[in-house]
């Protein structure tokens, strides 16, 4: 049996960071489920449609290619705007759920995203609802948008996350919740290094518990 570690929570929470790390730590594969929103997205726009429309949205998730998830414009405020417009469409959602499942199923990996321990893996052993408060994670997002070149204000770029959080936690389907059974961890005072230590303190203790887990190690 292989490994799944489930990973949800708010944007720029410091999910993608912490995945990325700790898929080399236990050699799994990682996806980041975030960028087959966003490159659903970028499909309506480029087509000139609307996000908000589930037969254009729909069509556009059908349609995703490889090439799409490597495009370099998929971690703009506005990627991230028609990607959460395009995710609270349940026929979106249905459309990218196989991919997510054959991805991790087959010999295990970690995912994040919004709903991985709710929906995609809801038996995955290992979850880990990972949050901050909004003006960190503001900050965070502002500083990686500047440190890319983009010009960005604080402010507005808090006010735009807030937003997204609050409209991928009250849409009907497959909204942003911790599963019952999801460790958390609030990355508030934390930096990457210190997020890692803590996020595999959790998981070895919830190792150290399970027989079945350890023998999942690969
Ligand atoms: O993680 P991210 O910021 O790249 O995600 C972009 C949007 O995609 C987010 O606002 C909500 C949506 N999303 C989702 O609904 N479910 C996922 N598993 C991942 C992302």
């Amino acid at each position: 049996m292989s490994l799944v570690i489930a990973i949800d929570g708010p944007a720029a929470a410091g999910k993608g960071t912490l995945a990325r790390r700790l898929a080399a730590h236990f050699g799994l594969p990682y996806l980041d489920t975030g960028l087959l929103y966003r490159a659903t997205g970028r499909r309506v726009l480029d087509s000139g449609g609307n996000p908000h429309d589930a037969a254009t949205a729909e069509a556009a998730a059908r349609a995703l290619q490889a090439g799409d998830l490597e495009r370099g414009d998929l971690r703009t405020l506005e990627a991230g705007a028609a990607a959460s417009a395009v995710a609270a469409i349940p026929g979106v959602r249905a459309a990218l759920f196989d991919f997510q499942r054959s991805f991790g199923a087959a010999h295990g990996a970690v995912l994040d995203g919004r709903d991985i321990g709710t929906k995609i893996f809801p038996d995955a052993p290992v979850k880990l609802f990972v949050t901050a408060s909004a003006a960190a994670r503001g900050q965070r997002r502002y500083l990686e948008l500047i440190g890319r070149g983009t010009a960005a204000d604080l402010a507005g770029v808090t006010r735009e996350i807030e937003a997204r959080d609050l409209a991928d936690s009250t849409r009907t389907t497959d909204p942003l919740i911790p599963a019952d059974d999801a460790m958390q961890l609030d990355t508030t005072p934390l930096d990457a290094d210190s997020t890692f230590a803590a996020a595999l303190a959790l998981i070895e203790e919830k190792m150290g518990k399970c027989t079945l887990l350890k023998n999942m190690q690969r």
